[in-house]
């Protein structure tokens, strides 16, 4: 089971969760000499990835991707790759090496799979959020390639799914992609997130397979509001 960093303020959540990011940038900068982060998109991250756009550390060597993206114009509203840009890709880390999947939403999946395999891998972190009906990533309880995504054979990297109960046709990175990573971080707030995280295995939500799953380090990043 996953440990629980729990904060009284989105504030000190934000502060912290971007601090650890860049910690763990930095070990993988000095061991390795490069490092990478698979980031989700939504609203809860928002107020972290401002913070970690501000910290020192040399964004050069470091790849950013996402989690997921909608399939969406990279300027409409709904694009994940146009919120990270303006929230993360900012001040210091302007100068990270960005791959966003929208490209694939044109049903090149193959040429972008190559490109996240070729990414410095295991990811120095991914960062998960999680919706009220137990989503996290594009898998989503009525998909129907559900499983296919959450297959931790699987051989897809990355897929196409349709999330039914959410707008927008969706590109998601596949669950061995997310779990080949040096840590999980799963960052929600709220008390009704709170509850369906942990009814999640019970209930068997999707984000069920980061909690039962053993290869990887989850923690949870939790604040009331
Ligand atoms: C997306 C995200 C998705 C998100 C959850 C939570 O594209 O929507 O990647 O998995 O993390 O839907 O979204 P909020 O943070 O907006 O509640």
């Amino acid at each position: 089971m996953s440990d629980w960093h729990c904060f009284a303020t989105s504030a000190e959540l934000d502060t912290a969760l971007a601090a650890h990011i860049a910690r763990r940038l930095e070990a993988d900068l000095h061991q390795r000499g490069c490092a990478s982060l698979a980031l989700s998109g939504g609203t809860t991250p928002i107020g972290m990835l401002r913070q970690l756009a501000s910290q020192p550390l040399d964004w050069s060597r470091v790849w950013v991707t996402l989690v997921d993206e909608r399939c969406v114009a990279t300027d409409s509203p709904a694009s994940n790759e146009r919120m990270l840009r303006a929230e993360l890709l900012q001040q210091e880390a302007a100068a990270a090496r960005f791959l966003g999947l929208a490209g694939a939403c044109n049903g090149d999946l193959g040429a972008l799979g190559e490109q996240l395999r070729a990414l410095p891998r295991p990811f120095s972190a991914v960062a998960l959020g999680m919706g009220a009906d137990g989503h996290t990533a594009s898998w989503f309880p009525q998909a129907t390639n559900l499983a296919a995504l959450l297959d931790p054979a699987g051989p897809a990297t990355v897929a196409a799914t349709d999330p039914v109960t959410a707008p927008h046709q969706r590109i998601t990175l596949t669950l061995p992609t997310v779990l080949d990573s040096r840590e999980i971080l799963l960052h929600i707030t709220g008390a009704e997130k709170r509850d369906v995280l942990q009814d999640a295995l019970a209930k068997d939500y999707p984000v069920a397979a980061i909690l039962r799953q053993e290869s990887t380090p989850a923690t949870i990043w939790w604040t009331p509001k």
